[in-house]
């Protein structure tokens, strides 16, 4: 254990406010919604800024119905990312609860499960009753080799960034009044869930950083860099998808997705919503720099 007395004091002091919070903080996810039967088709279900086609011609192309119904289905896309992110999530961190290493984040780690549970419940909730489907977009694979500090790194980087990105999409719909209050309370609480998680995240990854780093050559460290970042992209690239555009109405626009994809005004939105946990990252010193591949 390389770990200095002085970070791993911080850890500790971090960690025993974050698992307070949890406390104080909790609610019961299962009375705290209102559910209405439907949600009105013609209102946006999502900010228009956080849509897919911002920043590219679409936008003006699209009539305000179409780009609306698009908003309800990129919506639902977006909370089952979330139900298929936080079930792989909670396997990895199910794996390690009360095993060597994570003695003292156990108990924060019973907070995370129960939380993340929860936020899985009234994500899918919103889907099959709003969308009356999940999709199955993403697969968040872990690695095989298990219990090495460089596998634990891996494992809670790519957790801290998948919340640090889904915040950024909570935090704009939390704050639009443009939307549902059912849409923004969905939201503004799991932002009030994660800003806790997300603290936590940041306090792991640099502390399990800090132990795997010694024993990494540079050419390691590049690979590390590059394979977050591979993450990082296949998490944005799956908020444009061709079922969505199906389920919209504009399957019949040829190559939408790929025209979506490679337009410069979709790369500066998405740059926006890695900001944080890019900025992050290279603080830490664990990416060289704040490009992404193809970004
Ligand atoms: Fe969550
Ligand atoms: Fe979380």
């Amino acid at each position: 254990m390389t770990t200095t007395t002085e970070s791993s004091d911080r850890f500790s002091a971090v960690l025993a406010r974050l698992t307070e919070k949890s406390v104080t903080d909790h609610y019961n996810p299962y009375t705290h919604f209102d559910w209405p039967d439907s949600l009105p088709e013609n209102a946006y279900w999502m900010s228009p800024s956080l849509l897919s086609i911002h920043g590219t011609e679409l936008e003006n192309e699209l009539t305000e119905s179409q780009k609306m119904t698009l908003s309800k289905w990129e919506s639902i896309n977006f909370y089952s990312m979330n139900v298929h992110g936080i079930r792989e999530l909670l396997n990895e961190v199910i794996d390690r609860i009360h095993t060597r290493g994570f003695e003292e984040t156990s108990e924060f780690f019973h907070h995370f499960i129960g939380e993340e549970n929860e936020h899985m419940w009234f994500f899918a909730e919103f889907c099959l009753r709003y969308g009356g489907k999940l999709y199955s977009t993403l697969r968040i694979k872990g690695d095989s080799e298990n219990e090495t500090d460089l596998a634990n790194f891996l494992v809670f980087s790519r957790i801290l960034i998948f919340e640090e990105l889904v915040d950024h999409y909570n935090m704009t719909m939390a704050g639009d009044k443009l939307l549902h209050e059912t849409i923004r309370e969905i939201n503004r609480v799991h932002h009030r869930d994660e800003s806790r998680h997300i603290a936590f995240g940041r306090e792991l990854v640099s502390m399990l950083y800090e132990r795997a780093r010694p024993s990494m050559t540079e050419e390691q460290r590049g690979e590390v860099e590059s394979y977050l970042k591979d993450y990082i992209a296949v998490i944005l690239n799956s908020f444009c998808s061709s079922v969505v555009y199906r389920d919209a109405g504009l399957g019949d626009m040829a190559g939408l997705r790929t025209r979506v994809l490679a337009h410069p005004g979709r790369k500066e939105a998405v740059r926006r919503a890695v900001r944080k946990p890019m900025g992050f990252f290279v603080k830490q010193g664990i990416f060289s720099d704040n490009a992404i591949p193809g970004l």
